[in-house]
């Protein structure tokens, strides 16, 4: 099992002419291999930041992030091999993926990187991994980012991510930039993906919907403060904090569930 710890982290963002913004403080929590954990709260409430310290593309200003125990290292090779357990699904699929390499180059390039299959093996591990993201490697591979779909470069992000084969994912808002109509194909395809290789998958949203479907635990962000953490269950339909509150009945529906097959049925009370 793999755990990552977040210990007390605060952090200051300094603004100039402005003084410091405090967008995190003295934030903790753990997210281990096998568990879904979705973080909420509303935009500037600090979920980027905690993705970002978390993949080390931002420092925290105090506080400690450990892995299985170890602090996370600052640079160099053990940075990198940290980044190979723990990797990053982004927002925006277009920004994410670079317009002029093909779909073969974005998956081959962490294979080759990391080492992760001898070099006879990477072309077969590419295809392997295009089918596990529910892509045909035949007319894929190939392709450039422009000639794919929304759905189909995030699926392309997340075979990249998984190239590596990490043990925890961050997604930052996974689905939030792709058409409503395929946000539960890609919801569901992580799900299936993190049961298959027991992931510890970090489900940032607003969607309060989907982060009970899809995740054992919720976690409440309020000005980067962590207001209330508990079962998914629970923190819905029993919200211990006003936020918590406030956010819920903010929310188009919360109390939704979604079927295996994506489609939406209502269980209220
Ligand atoms: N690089 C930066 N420099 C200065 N301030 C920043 C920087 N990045 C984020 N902030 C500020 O920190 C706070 C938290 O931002 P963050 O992006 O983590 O929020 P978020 O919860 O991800 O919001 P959203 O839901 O809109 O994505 C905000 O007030 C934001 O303006
Ligand atoms: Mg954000």
């Amino acid at each position: 099992m793999t755990t990552l710890e977040l210990k007390n982290v605060t952090k200051r963002y300094r603004i100039r002419g402005a003084g410091d913004l405090l967008a995190l403080d003295d934030v903790s929590f753990t997210l281990t291999s096998g568990r879904t954990l979705a973080l909420v709260g509303q935009s500037g409430s600090g979920k980027s930041t905690i993705a970002k310290i978390l993949t080390q593309l931002e420092r925290a200003t105090s506080g400690e992030i450990l892995l299985d125990g170890a602090p996370v290292p600052r640079r160099g090779r053990a940075l990198r091999r940290y980044r190979q357990q723990v990797r990053m699904v982004f927002q925006d699929p277009f920004a994410s993926l670079n317009p002029y390499h093909t779909v073969r180059h974005h998956i081959e390039r962490p294979l080759l990187l990391d080492h992760v299959v001898p070099r006879a093996e990477v072309d077969a591990e590419v295809a392997r991994l295009l089918e596990r993201v529910r892509l045909e490697p035949g007319s894929t591979i190939d392709r450039r980012p422009h000639e794919l779909s929304g759905g189909q470069r995030q699926r392309v992000a997340i075979a990249r991510a998984l190239a590596s084969r990490p043990s925890l994912l961050i997604a930052d808002e996974p689905v939030s930039m792709l058409d409503v109509s395929i946000r539960l194909g890609v919801l569901n395809l992580l799900a299936d993906l993190q049961r298959e290789s027991n992931l510890g998958v970090l489900y940032i949203t607003h969607d309060l919907a989907t982060a009970r479907h899809f995740s054992d635990e919720i976690m409440v962000l309020n000005h980067g403060v962590v207001v209330e953490r508990g079962p998914s269950d629970d923190v819905i339909l029993n919200p211990q904090h006003p936020y918590t509150r406030a956010l819920r009945d903010a929310s188009p529906d919360p109390e939704k569930h979604f079927s295996g097959s994506g489609t939406v049925t209502e269980t209220k009370g």
